[in-house]
């Protein structure tokens, strides 16, 4: 029980990585918040946790509104007290060269994955400072180090989200919070199935040059990335501060070839 009785937000957790991380976390005897916009998958998540013995409650909140996720923090501290970590996670996909994203586009994945990381750490943050303790994990991938096609708006929000834990580390250090992102490389979620088949006439070819550019022979799965989450989210990773934590089959530091 690496997380017993930790109270944890993850913010998308109704799909993908944030699901995975919510299942392997609450099996940790961790106390769940899921939180996404999609109500139906969210439910979902808790039921999956709930039917394997764990605990978790589940909130709609768009991470992109003040208010909204204002009234989730204010919830979680009614029900549970307090916030022992947040996993700024969720995130949506950008595609395309620059000067052929259309504004609006442009402005939704920015405001999503930036914003959507800046809202829920405004609102905990002040309740982990009164307790000088906290923990947490932004989404970052590992396309905030690398050049990669047509991913534009999108390298420019994770670039940004790393950037941002680094300020934020620094910040809230005095107050006993430690601040990391997580750098994913591919890893299969419809999040990335999204991605190949709105990108490819064949996405099955895709995959195989996705394979490519790792060292690994697999492509990642959402429980590789939420494994190294919950080393973040535990006190083992107590003198773990600001850091980049790539998962990522060897994509940035690897050449295959
Ligand atoms: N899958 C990958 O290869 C990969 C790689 C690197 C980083 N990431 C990042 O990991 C995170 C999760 O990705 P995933 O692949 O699990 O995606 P996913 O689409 O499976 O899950 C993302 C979840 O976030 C929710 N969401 C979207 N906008 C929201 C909003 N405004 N408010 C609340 N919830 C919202 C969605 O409803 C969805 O359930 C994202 O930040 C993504 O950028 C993914």
């Amino acid at each position: 029980m690496r997380l017993q009785n930790k109270v944890i937000l993850i913010t998308g957790s109704g799909s993908g990585i944030g699901k995975a991380t919510a299942l392997l976390f609450a099996s940790e005897g961790a106390k769940l918040v899921i939180n996404d916009l999609n109500e139906q998958h969210g439910q979902e998540t808790v039921q999956q946790i709930e039917a394997a013995g764990g605990e978790a409650i589940f909130i709609r909140a768009d991470v992109t509104k003040p208010d909204e996720v204002s009234a989730m923090v204010d919830q979680i501290i009614a029900h549970y007290g307090v916030i022992d970590v947040l996993f700024n996670n969720a995130g949506i996909s950008g595609v395309g060269v620059l000067h052929e994203i259309e504004p609006e586009a442009w402005d939704r994945v920015i405001n999503v994955n930036i914003r959507g990381v800046f809202l829920p750490s405004k609102y905990v943050i002040p309740h982990m400072m009164e307790r000088r303790s906290g923990s947490i994990i932004n989404m970052s991938s590992c396309i905030a180090e690398i050049g990669l096609a047509r991913r534009a708006s999108y390298a420019a929000t994770k670039g940004a989200v790393l950037a941002l834990t680094k300020s934020m580390q620094v910040d809230y250090a005095p107050y006993g919070i430690r601040v990391n992102a997580l750098l994913p490389g591919t890893i299969m979620t419809p999040f990335v199935e999204d991605y190949l088949k709105k990108s490819y006439d064949n996405p099955e070819e895709a995959i195989k040059g996705l394979k490519k550019r790792q060292l690994s022979e697999e492509l990642g799965y959402p429980e590789d990335v939420a494994k190294a989450a919950l080393f973040l989210a535990s006190d083992e990773s107590s003198f773990v501060m600001g850091s980049p934590f790539y998962v990522d089959g060897g994509v940035v530091f690897g050449k295959n070839a």
